[in-house]
Parts: structure tokens; C-alpha cells; sequence
């Protein structure tokens, strides 16, 4: 084998692939294939701290007071100057039949100037901006008529920087509510804690401590403004929730009991997530429902199907029925009138107007079920669903046999290389079976939040989607949160980072935004020759625009030809969003939030060619008035 001629060979082709424009044709007026409206969606589930210490925005980190050995977990004792005082978890009282025990703070000695009470460390802090409200609330009970200072305080400085006293009435458990105002001068930052002390010697028993910051839309009990925001900017269509994984749970006592999550905080006992950590369940059955209701997407409700990640598997048949039952009460909880038991409940719990459900998946991952049970399990929630609710389209984890599901979800987590070959997955995809649900899909490159090169991974592989949105129906990345602090992450590679302060978008984001910026209804017909098989493109279409997607893996810029018959003669403006870096490496991060992100600008186009040059490691997205 002559080594230096393969070589020489080698880079006479790539200098000749700069050089050579590829030729892409796309007939703009040639309908070829439906592309669905609900194609790009979210999905999401409690990992990463994605609710707790993510978008869901309390700031108090285990206000239900669990323990281990080490103490009641994220909170400290607090004793002052000549204060003495000791804390214990309390478990023979507690304010509800869900939250049985309480924090017990034994005050021997305090005064004034010697406070003693209790800390809370927050999720990597308590973010503090100026002039800022703060609303809280907490149930209490004290052996006698007691003040109670609740303050936000500086780490380093030891500063108050917001502060209310509440006046705790005595012995019966009571839930007391309270705002306060951080000051003018505060300086933006997540290096601050809470503190709860009383300045005299009393017992004061604590459960639910609850602080909030404003919230999108004003909502109580909401979600983080900055990270609703970087959602929006995604035009989701759907929600899946509440996983993944988190749908299961380790075993079947932790698996997403719904009826737990609803209804006053203080009637939700919270359960373990599969990933790690307590789940508050602040975001319960309904909050994820008005998440959908914010973001004006439609609810794709994963139902708990009997199968647990301990591998455990409840049978189909009567041991099944109590979870089918489950599933039906959650569907009516979210879309039943106030004449129907779980309707009344949600009315009752402040959302009067029925929510649609069109869309529900049974289980998660089911190709894990080693006992081989989801035909059964799944026919026998398929034929409870639609005989209830005939037109919600029930949604299989993997394909099953007996019964015919409307649509399959398929998951895909893979490294760059492995997403541009899935690029073409559906390509020959037969169409007669069910619709497909890409339900979980990720470029696995970069951590905590994916880089430039897995972007572009992605990017191939959403022009895959799109060119087979006749089939493809719905797709959601997966994860979508990640908390970037330390012990923040359980699973690397994750759309949106934060800490307590900031949220940024990873490369990977921005590809989503602009893939969902510009959908056409339509593919049409197109073809590309020259390019090599790091350059991926889609081609949609509707009456009034096309969409052009260049995906260009390369790290040459590379030359093509872009001939649109169907454009006509005269004058055509065409928007174009560009993404680009100089290595696949580059990424974003929290303290680096915008170094990679789409830059726009205009293209006038005369006639229907394009002299056109995709920038190295790029993607862009072409939008052209068709009128
Ligand atoms: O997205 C992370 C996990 O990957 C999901 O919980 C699970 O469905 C999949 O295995």
C-alpha cells in the first residue's frame, strides 16, 4: 500500500470538495410529504434537578425536613452570641396526614442580641436581586406566643439583606404566610441563606418552610422566569411528562404516584426520584399541566404501566387493574368536568376549565421488562383508555404484538458519529405501522450541557426527522435540565444549564430553537449531489415561506449550488440564522453563557440560484417568502 499516495489523494479531495460546489436543487412548489405541527416538543422528569433546584422555583431545599444520619438534611443550627439551642427531627407531630413529623428547635437560652434558630442552605444558594419580593410560608406550632424572624442573609458579608417577623399564635399546628423585600442597593447574587430564629428560650416546631421568588406569570407555587423563557423560545407543541425513568421509579412504592402530587403542598408526602434525590412533588400532576398551559402545549401524559427499574413487573390481569384505574383517574383529574370525581378535585384545586388531552404514552422504556409482559400490559391499558376516551391516541414504549398502538415512542442516545447515521434511520421506514414518537433523543457529547459537535449531530439528525415527519410525528431531546453545580448532574449531556442565579442554553439548545424557528407543512422535493456525507440538509415547505436547513459537520467551509425551481424570477429576500464555531469542542457554559449562539442576517436572492458557501462546523437556517 503506497501510504503517501493515499495521503496525497486524500487532501487533493478535500481541497477539490472546497472547491466544487455541491448542487442542491429543492423545487419550493413540489409537495412531497406531510410534516406534523406537534414535531419538535419537550420532554422532561425530575433529574438533574430539573424541578427541585430548577424550574420549579422554590428556593427552600428540603422543607419537609428529612433526615439521615448526618442531620436534618440542608439545614443547620443556628445559635448566636451566647444562644443555646439543639434541633431534632420531631416524628410524633407534623401539621397533615402527608407530612407527619416536623423540625423540633429546642431554644434554651437567646436574646435579642443572641439569636438561635435554624439555616437553610437553599439549592447552591438563595438567588437575591434587588427590590425583589419574596413570598413565603411555613407551618408552626410553640409551646408559647412566639416572634419569629425570617431573613435572607449575605454568606460572606452576614448581612440581612431581606427580612419579615412572624408572630407564631402557640400550641396548634397553623400555616403562616409572609412576603419580604430585598433593599435597593443588593447585589445580584446565589451566595446568601436563610435563617429562621426566635430571640427568647421556647420550642418551635417547624414543617413546609416555603420560600419563593416572582415566578413566570405570576403563578404561586410557579416556575423560574429566565428558564419558561428559554422554553418559549423552543415553539414546543408538547410536553411529555413526567418521564422517563421518573414514570417508573425504583420500585413500585416511588413510582409517580399522581394522586400524591396534587392538591395544598402540605397533602403531598414527596417521594423518592429514580435519580438520586427526594422529590418534593411541588411540580405535581397540575403544575405540569399549567407548565402546558404557559407554554401552549399540548400534554403528552406518561402513565405508570407496572413495570418499576428494579425490574419488577405487576402481571397484566387483575393485578394490573388498580394501575390502569390509576391512569383513567389521572386522564379524568386532567380532563373531566366538575360532575366527574377527579374533575371536582382539580376544580377544587383552582383550575376550573378541563385541560385536552390528546395524547397519552403507556409506561416508559418497556424493552426493559425482562419478563417480556408489555403486550398484555399495554392491550389491557390500550382497550381501558379507548373505550373511555376513544380519541386519544395511546402511545407504546417499543412495538408490541395483539394489539396495534397509534404511535411508538423510539429513543436514541448516541455520539456524534452514531446520530448522523440515525440521520437516515427513517428514510426507508415502512409507512403502513403506527406513527413514530422519538420520545428521547440526544448527541451525547459534552458535559454538563453538549457542545458544538454534538449540536451538529443533532441538527443531522432533525433534518432526518423532518424529511420523514409523515411518520415522525412528535420528538422531544432528552434530558432537558441540568443544575450545574456539584452533585447537580446525574446524566451528562443536557439542553438547558443553571445554578441558582442564571440559565443558559447549550449549543445543542440553540440547534433546537432554530430547527423549530421554520417549519414548513410540508417536504418537497429535492436532491443533493456532491456534498459528502458531513452535510446534511432538510426542505420544508408551506404557502408562504421555505425552510432550509445546511448542516455542514465539515471543518471547510463547503461551496453548493442552491437551485430553487419552484422560486421564480424576481427579487427574494431569504432571513438566515447561522450557528457556527471554530471547533466542536467550543460549548457554552454558566459563567460563559452566549459564546456559541445563532447570529442573523438577510440574503437577497435573485432568480432561482444561489451561489452559496456553508461556513465550516455550521448550521443555518434559510427562510424564504415564497409570496
Ligand atoms: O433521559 C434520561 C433517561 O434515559 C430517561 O429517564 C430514560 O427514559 C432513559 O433511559
Amino acid at each position: 500500500m503506497n501510504y503517501r499516495f493515499l495521503i496525497v489523494s486524500a487532501a487533493l479531495l478535500v481541497s477539490l470538495r472546497a472547491q466544487t460546489p455541491a448542487a442542491l436543487t429543492v423545487d419550493v412548489k413540489q409537495p412531497k410529504a406531510s410534516v406534523s405541527p406537534m414535531l419538535y416538543g419537550l420532554m422532561t422528569e425530575e433529574i438533574n434537578y430539573s424541578y427541585d433546584g430548577g424550574l420549579y422555583a422554590e428556593l427552600v431545599h428540603n422543607r419537609t425536613f428529612r433526615s439521615d444520619w448526618s442531620g436534618i438534611l440542608n439545614w443547620y443550627l443556628v445559635e448566636k452570641g451566647t444562644a443555646s439551642a439543639k434541633v431534632s427531627v420531631d416524628n410524633r407531630t407534623g401539621p397533615s396526614a402527608a407530612l407527619t413529623n416536623s423540625a423540633k428547635l429546642e431554644v434554651a437560652k437567646a436574646d435579642a442580641k443572641s439569636p438561635a434558630g435554624l439555616l437553610n442552605e437553599g439549592y447552591w444558594g438563595f438567588a437575591v436581586r434587588p427590590n425583589t419580593r419574596y413570598t413565603g410560608s411555613f407551618y408552626a406550632k410553640s409551646d408559647a406566643p412566639l416572634p419569629v424572624k425570617i431573613a435572607l442573609v449575605a454568606d460572606q458579608s452576614g448581612q440581612t439583606v431581606a427580612s419579615v417577623a412572624v408572630s407564631i399564635a402557640g400550641a396548634e399546628w397553623k400555616q403562616y404566610k409572609f412576603e419580604m423585600r430585598s433593599g435597593q442597593v443588593v447585589t445580584p447574587s446565589a451566595e446568601n441563606h436563610l435563617e429562621i430564629t426566635i430571640d427568647r428560650p421556647a420550642t418551635l416546631w417547624l414543617q413546609l418552610v416555603s420560600l419563593f421568588p416572582p415566578t413566570y406569570h405570576d403563578r404561586a407555587n410557579g416556575n423560574r422566569a429566565d428558564i419558561m423563557q428559554k422554553l418559549a423560545a423552543m415553539r414546543p407543541s408538547f410536553l411529555r411528562f413526567p418521564g422517563g425513568n421518573y414514570v417508573e421509579g425504583n420500585n413500585l412504592a416511588s413510582h409517580f404516584d399522581w394522586k400524591k402530587t396534587i392538591g395544598p403542598l402540605v397533602d403531598r408526602p414527596t417521594h423518592p426520584s429514580p435519580w438520586s434525590y427526594q422529590s418534593s412533588d411541588g411540580m405535581g400532576l397540575l403544575e405540569f399541566l399549567e407548565w402546558c398551559e404557559d407554554l401552549r402545549m399540548q400534554p403528552l401524559l406518561a402513565v405508570f404501566a407496572g413495570y418499576t427499574l428494579d425490574g419488577r413487573v405487576v402481571r397484566p390481569g387483575p393485578d394490573l387493574e388498580p394501575y390502569v384505574q390509576e391512569g383513567l383517574d389521572e386522564i379524568e383529574y386532567a380532563t373531566g368536568g366538575p360532575d366527574t370525581k377527579w374533575g371536582a378535585l382539580r376544580v377544587r384545586d383552582g383550575h376550573a376549565a378541563p385541560f385536552a388531552i390528546h395524547y397519552v404514552e403507556v409506561g416508559n422504556e418497556d424493552n426493559f421488562d425482562r419478563a417480556r409482559t408489555y403486550d398484555g400490559r399495554f392491550a389491557q391499558f390500550y382497550k381501558a383508555i379507548k373505550a373511555k376516551y376513544p380519541e386519544i391516541q395511546v402511545i407504546a414504549t417499543m412495538p408490541v404484538m395483539g394489539t396495534t398502538p397509534d404511535i411508538v415512542d423510539d429513543h436514541y442516545y448516541k455520539r456524534v458519529q452514531g446520530m448522523f447515521e440515525e440521520s437516515k434511520h427513517y428514510d426507508q421506514t415502512d409507512r403502513k405501522g403506527p406513527k413514530i414518537f422519538v420520545g428521547e433523543w440526544a448527541t451525547r457529547e459534552g458535559t454538563p450541557t453538549p457542545n458544538l459537535g454534538a449540536a451538529l449531530g443533532d441538527a443531522a439528525f432533525m433534518t432526518g426527522l423532518e424529511r420523514n415527519s409523515d411518520l415522525v410525528v412528535m420528538a422531544s431531546y432528552a434530558p432537558l435540565f441540568v443544575n450545574v453545580n456539584p452533585g447537580g448532574m446525574q446524566w451528562s449531556s443536557d439542553l438547558i444549564g443553571y445554578d441558582a442565579m442564571n440559565s443558559y442554553g447549550s449549543p445543542s439548545y440553540y440547534a433546537q430553537v432554530m430547527f423549530a424557528s421554520c417549519v414548513g407543512d410540508h417536504t418537497v422535493t429535492s436532491s443533493l449531489t456532491g456534498a459528502g456525507d458531513r452535510f446534511f440538509y432538510s426542505a420544508t415547505a408551506s404557502p408562504a415561506k421555505a425552510c432550509l436547513k445546511l448542516v455542514n459537520a465539515n471543518s471547510t467551509a463547503q461551496p453548493v449550488t442552491i437551485t430553487l425551481p419552484g422560486l421564480g424570477a424576481g427579487a427574494h429576500t431569504a432571513r438566515v440564522s447561522t450557528m457556527h464555531a471554530n471547533s466542536t469542542w467550543a460549548t457554552n457554559t454558566i459563567k460563559d453563557p452566549k459564546r456559541i449562539a445563532p447570529v442573523t442576517s438577510t440574503l437577497q436572492v435573485t432568480g432561482d440560484r444561489i451561489p452559496y458557501v456553508a461556513p465550516p462546523y455550521s448550521i443555518q437556517v434559510l427562510e424564504l417568502d415564497l409570496k
